[in-house]
């Protein structure tokens, strides 16, 4: 019997893995804590609201003594923690947000936890969900391994390095039992359309213009959101204390290139004639401090705890355009209020 707090399950990948876990660890009782931002969101894990082993809470983990007193009450086993700010173009226009969140909230879990486990390290785990993003930019060649030396660029990338640094700190300092992993770019569904993929999905079956930042010879290494999931179960569960693992898929795209497979599973889809989806893309301003390339090496998983991607991109991509196709009411949902505000910001100035 385990007591696990998940953060941050109403969001795109905390949603998977709260399910993953709910569904395959009858035993374990997990509580999902999440502020329900604009990126939360309850329909994400709806299928999940009555199930006997899973509560709701809703919260922010930069309240420290909410936090304090949610697990004096819960007494919890392990976190694994993916409450966050999640999105680069945001953290450029409001970095302090992400400071918070990212950096106080994770300080603040911490803290939670390192009060309720001093005396038995050993039975308890704090797992930290960052991001490949930390390692900085790649040129052409070459992978991000364990071992990279941290050099982020944006605000996002900066908050989620600090708090990597602080949970290894809380592991060389204090004894904490902690893992961190580093994913690449998560794509599947319920994920949020101000990302590129479920953006341009949102756009093209609307008739509206694909906005690809410079000229999209950015390339992105791809993972299917459900590996992710599978490769945090693994790690969570078999990883030695302190040590760190990066996931990805070995599947590098240019953003270009990725539109363009886009575009023909679309056109296949909405039975639009070849070439009519690409018509709508449009070239906008660049992304300041646009990172060129990211590509991970994910054989240290591979090799010592034998995780494998199971799918392949194309296969991935069309079922995620399935899923959108298929869920219009929580495209509708997430799309109207505050999400076209959003949108008029980011993009009408470009
Ligand atoms: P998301 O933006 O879809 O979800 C984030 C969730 O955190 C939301 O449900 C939101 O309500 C919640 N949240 C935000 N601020 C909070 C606060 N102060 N207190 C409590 N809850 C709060 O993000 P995502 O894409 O699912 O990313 C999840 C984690 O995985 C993040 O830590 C992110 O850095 C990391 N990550 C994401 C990717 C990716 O491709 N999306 C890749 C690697 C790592
Ligand atoms: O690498 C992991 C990271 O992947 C995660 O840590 C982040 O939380 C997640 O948001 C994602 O960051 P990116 O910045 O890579 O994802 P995004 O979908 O915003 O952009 C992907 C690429 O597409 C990037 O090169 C910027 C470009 N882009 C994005 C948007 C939103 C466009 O060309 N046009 C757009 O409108």
């Amino acid at each position: 019997m385990k007591k696990i707090l998940i953060t941050g399950g109403a969001g795109f990948i905390g949603s998977h893995v709260v399910r993953l876990f709910v569904n395959k660890y009858p035993n374990y009782q997990i509580v999902n804590l999440d502020k329900l931002t604009y990126a939360g969101n309850l329909n994400n894990i709806k299928d999940l609201e009555n199930k006997a082993n899973y509560s709701f809470v809703k919260g922010d983990i930069v309240d420290a003594d909410f936090i304090s007193n949610l697990f004096a009450t819960h007494k919890f086993d392990a976190v694994v923690h993916l409450a966050a700010e999640s999105h680069v173009d945001r953290s450029i226009s409001n970095p302090l947000e992400f400071v918070m969140t990212n950096v106080i909230g994770t300080v603040n879990l911490l803290n939670a936890a390192k009060t309720n486990w001093k005396d038995d390290y050993s039975s308890h785990r704090f797992y930290h969900v960052s991001t490949d993003e930390v390692y900085g930019t790649l040129g052409e060649t070459g992978m991000f391994t364990e071992t990279t030396a941290y050099d982020p660029h944006s605000p996002y990338s900066a908050s989620k390095a600090s708090s990597d640094h602080f949970v290894r700190a809380y592991h060389d300092t204090y004894g904490m039992d902690a893992v961190i992993s580093n994913c690449s770019n998560n794509y599947g569904s319920h994920h949020f359309p101000e990302k590129l993929i479920p953006l341009s999905i949102h756009n093209i079956k609307n008739n509206k213009s694909i906005p690809i930042y410079g000229k999209g010879e950015n390339i992105r290494d791809w993972l299917w959101v459900e590996d992710h999931a599978r490769a945090i179960d693994v790690i969570f569960h078999t990883a030695k204390t302190g040590t760190t693992f990066n996931i990805g898929g070995h599947n590098e795209w240019t953003n270009i290139d990725l539109i363009h497979l886009l575009c023909k599973i679309m056109d296949k889809k909405l039975n639009r004639s070849e070439g009519e989806s690409a018509k709508l893309i449009t070239f906008v301003k660049d992304r300041a401090g646009h990172d060129l390339r990211y590509a991970i090496d994910s054989s240290k998983l591979q090799k010592e705890l034998g995780w494998v991607p199971s799918l392949q991109f194309e296969e991935g991509l069309e079922k995620t355009v399935d899923w959108y196709l298929s869920n219009e009411d929580w495209l509708n949902n997430v799309t109207s209020g505050d999400y076209k505000k959003y949108y008029e910001q980011q993009y009408t100035k470009r």
